[in-house]
């Protein structure tokens, strides 16, 4: 049985990861807007990953014998200036979810909750090839600087994530 405190951490790590789910879908609408299909395609994925993150922790609450209360989610930022912009949230939010997930495997720590300990090592690592990723389009975007014709070899290159 997990204890109260470990279950409504959790819990609010299942809506912060909705919210990811929500703030990728909406810069995956600002990217179609834009005309960078890739991009919103790439976002799109990301949306999608990040709804598995969200149910990977609601499914576990759930075999400890806790209980899920979902929070309200609040409404993502859905306009941004440039692609370079997006990618900078991106970047940033990631850390912020590390950050998280870090006080999370603290706290389990502190309950020597072990299996809680254990699950969330998956979202240790996950977090690092997060940071990578975002970290890496971001480079490549600055570099590419305002030239269109090289935004738009990124954004293909982008729309071809699975
Ligand atoms: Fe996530
Ligand atoms: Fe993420």
């Amino acid at each position: 049985m997990i204890s109260k405190t470990m279950e409504a951490a959790l819990n609010h790590q299942v809506n912060r990861e909705l919210y990811s789910a929500y703030l990728y879908l909406s810069m995956s609408a600002y990217f179609e807007s834009a005309t960078l299909k890739g991009c919103a395609k790439w976002m799109r994925v990301q949306a999608t990953e990040e709804q598995a993150h969200a149910m990977k922790i609601y499914d576990y609450v759930i075999a400890r014998g806790g209980k899920i209360t979902l929070e309200a989610i609040e409404e993502p930022q859905g306009k941004w200036t440039s692609a370079g912009k997006v990618f900078e949230e991106v970047y940033a939010h990631e850390q912020k979810v590390t950050a998280m997930i870090n006080a999370l495997v603290e706290l389990s720590t502190k309950e020597k909750d072990h299996a809680t300990f254990e699950i969330l090592q998956w979202f240790v690592k996950e977090q690092v090839e997060e940071e990578e990723h975002a970290g890496d389009i971001l480079a490549r975007i600055k570099m590419i600087g305002d030239v269109p014709g090289h935004l738009f070899c990124l954004d293909h290159h982008l729309g071809k994530r699975e």
